[in-house]
């Protein structure tokens, strides 16, 4: 949520933080600003709308702002305050000695704001972030570093900021508490972001701050210090995707481009991880003994949105395979309402970005209260990847479109082998194990199938594009696909679309069925078919139009539909996969006709790190 840039070094500052916001705008696009340090002091330049805007505006006075060789940059997504330019990052003090970016939330700015105020400071912005910037300035005795983590010692809240000072001309200070900072190491240059996609571009060595850890940086000089503990050593990682990996690649949207990856994206996520001989999949990154494993009697799985939708489809597979009991929790909600769980209970958290803040607060929750917590995230080295200190990265690669695609089917996959390896310790024999195994691996194959299909789908989406509303339905395996579905089109289309248990539309939601409400329903063969044909009859009688997501070639299916998007066959546990991209692409088309701004939808941000 926000992205934040820096840069120290050798360069013009202005086009690496420029491109920097276009990369990390999708975790926030309601307005962008920029300050570089000059000769004359700090040159601030922001205003409300996109990064595309700022770069218009900077490029006009190019000749003065590009020679800067420090700066720092930031794209928000509104908290405190609306998006207008006065609520813009950076922010600076009282009398513009101090110049920050700021994410995350300083929960006691009214207490701090009032004391300044009453010290006759004044105020341009609404915005939390704006008083740190005061605060800073008002500790500042000629030494950045010092007044910042003077002033972090006061603040209540989270934050990854990023300051300067017109009186010390290429230091940055940055620190984090509850919201990523990484530091990127050149040659003679540091870059520091929010994120690595806006690094890798220029290094791939990078190092990930912990929580408290505040940094000095002058070109490539780095010290790291804890607000705990003084000075600390932090050792580089190696950023492990490629500069095109962020990148377009053709594609008119990222989500496109992210939706016909995943049959990469899965393989990645599978490779090596199953274990086709003996039945099981390799999931070392759990760190569980054997007779930890034994001992699990029950999974409780976190996540927010798409993850716990995902979530959803492991506790169908958990329950299949393995016959323990498992149990998916909204992870705001897991937190708040004092959870029973023990040491023999596992908790997943499921999370693409490793920030989430309910996520990461339900994880804390579950370490607190002493039992087996692991991760499954996409983010190499973000937050909850580290607290938990066991789990799985999907390796789908950087997603960019707001709306998750990639991440949720590399997600589910992991799931189900984590189903898989659970069951093969508590009850499945090796032959049903070598049988499930052999499904997973076939997953890319069957995705690849649907996006072969991509065309027809269009054409289909097109009947669907004009409507104001939309159910989906499924039932079993089915359910949460339904769930996914509908929140991939709401997202991205502004069409209010609602997920169903197919069963369940005769308990209130059917009284909205007529013409003018289509119902997308997941039919493929499986177990409840029969009934969910049933459910499809009850809202063609109501003159609901109906799109089946169906089995390749059943043509009972078929018949009972308006339209139908065919799916390959394969076991209900795999087909949630197929199934949820059809509904990605299906999505992604009437949104693209109702001319949605598709990887950027309205009022979202990628990573949401406040509560
Ligand atoms: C929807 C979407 C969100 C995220 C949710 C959790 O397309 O992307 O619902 O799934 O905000 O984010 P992560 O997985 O990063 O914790």
């Amino acid at each position: 949520m926000c992205g934040i840039v820096g840069y120290t070094g050798k360069r013009s500052a202005m086009p690496v933080l420029i491109s920097g916001l276009k990369k990390l705008e999708y975790r926030g696009y309601d307005s962008a600003g920029v300050a570089l340090s000059s000769d004359s002091g700090i040159l601030i330049r922001k205003q409300s709308g996109k990064v595309a805007g700022l770069a218009d505006q900077v490029e006009g006075e190019k000749e003065l702002l590009s020679q800067s060789h420090s700066g720092i940059a930031h794209t928000r997504w509104a908290t405190h305050g609306p998006p207008t330019t006065l609520n813009a990052h950076p922010h600076e003090g009282n009398d513009g000695r101090v110049v920050l970016v700021h994410n995350g939330i300083i929960e006691n700015h009214n207490a701090l704001r009032d004391r300044f105020k009453a010290a006759g400071h004044t105020f341009k912005s609404e915005t939390d972030s704006e008083v740190l910037a005061h605060l800073v300035e008002a500790n500042y005795e000629g030494d950045l570093f010092e007044a910042v983590k003077k002033s972090l010692k006061e603040v209540e809240g989270t934050y990854g900021v990023t300051c300067m000072s017109k009186d010390e001309p290429g230091v940055l200070v940055v620190a984090r508490s509850g919201s990523p900072i990484v530091i990127g190491l050149g040659e003679d240059e540091t870059i520091v972001a929010s994120d690595a996609s806006a690094i890798i571009t220029y290094t791939r060595q990078a190092i990930y701050l912990d929580d408290n850890d505040i940094a000095r940086i002058e070109g490539s000089k780095v010290d790291i210090q804890s607000l705990d503990s003084g000075a600390v050593t932090r050792t580089p990682s190696e950023i492990d995707w490629s500069p095109d990996a962020a990148e377009k690649g053709g594609y008119e949207h990222y989500m496109l481009k992210e939706v016909f990856e995943q049959p990469e994206a899965i393989k990645n996520t599978i490779r090596g991880r199953i274990d086709l001989n003996r039945g099981t999949a390799i999931l070392s990154g759990l760190n569980l003994t054997p007779r930890e494993i034994v001992d699990i009697q029950r999974l409780l799985i976190v996540g927010c949105g798409t993850s716990m939708n995902a979530g959803l489809i492991g506790e169908y597979a958990v329950e299949d395979f393995a016959a323990i009991p498992a149990e998916v929790e909204q992870a705001a909600e897991f937190r708040y309402r004092n959870p029973i769980v023990g040491s023999r209970d596992m908790v997943l958290a499921i999370s693409q970005s490793g920030e989430t803040a309910d996520t990461l607060a339900a994880v804390r929750e579950a370490v607190d209260k002493g039992s087996l917590v692991a991760a499954l995230v996409n983010v190499v080295g973000s937050t909850i990847a580290r607290e938990t200190g066991r789990g799985i990265y999907l390796h789908a690669g950087p997603e960019i479109s707001v709306a998750s695609t990639k991440a949720f089917t590399s997600q589910v996959s992991v799931l189900l082998m984590i189903a898989l390896k659970i069951a093969r310790s508590h009850r499945l024999s090796r032959e049903d194990g070598i049988q499930i195994a052999k499904e997973i691996e076939r997953i890319p194959e069957l995705v690849q199938e649907v996006l072969d299909i991509n065309d027809q789908i269009a054409e289909v989406a097109a009947h669907y594009a004009n409507y104001d509303n939309a159910f989906y339905i499924g039932r079993g395996y089915m359910f949460p696909v339904a769930l996914e579905g509908a929140l991939k089109l709401k997202e991205i289309s502004y069409i209010h679309a609602e997920g169903y248990h197919s069963a369940e539309l005769k308990h209130g939601p059917i009284a909205l069925l007529e013409e003018s409400m289509p119902v997308i329903a997941l039919l493929n063969q499986g177990p409840g078919q029969d009934k969910s044909l049933s459910n499809v009859a009850e809202c063609k009688a109501r003159k609901a139009p109906v799109l089946g997501v169906i089995t390749a070639g059943d043509e009972e299916a078929r018949k009972t539909c308006d339209h139908v998007i065919e799916i390959p066959a394969c076991p209900q546990y795999t087909a949630v996969v197929p199934a949820a991209v059809a509904l990605q692409l299906f999505a992604y088309h009437v949104a693209r006709i109702r001319g949605c701004a598709i990887d950027q939808p309205r009022n979202l941000a990628k990573s949401v790190t406040v509560e």
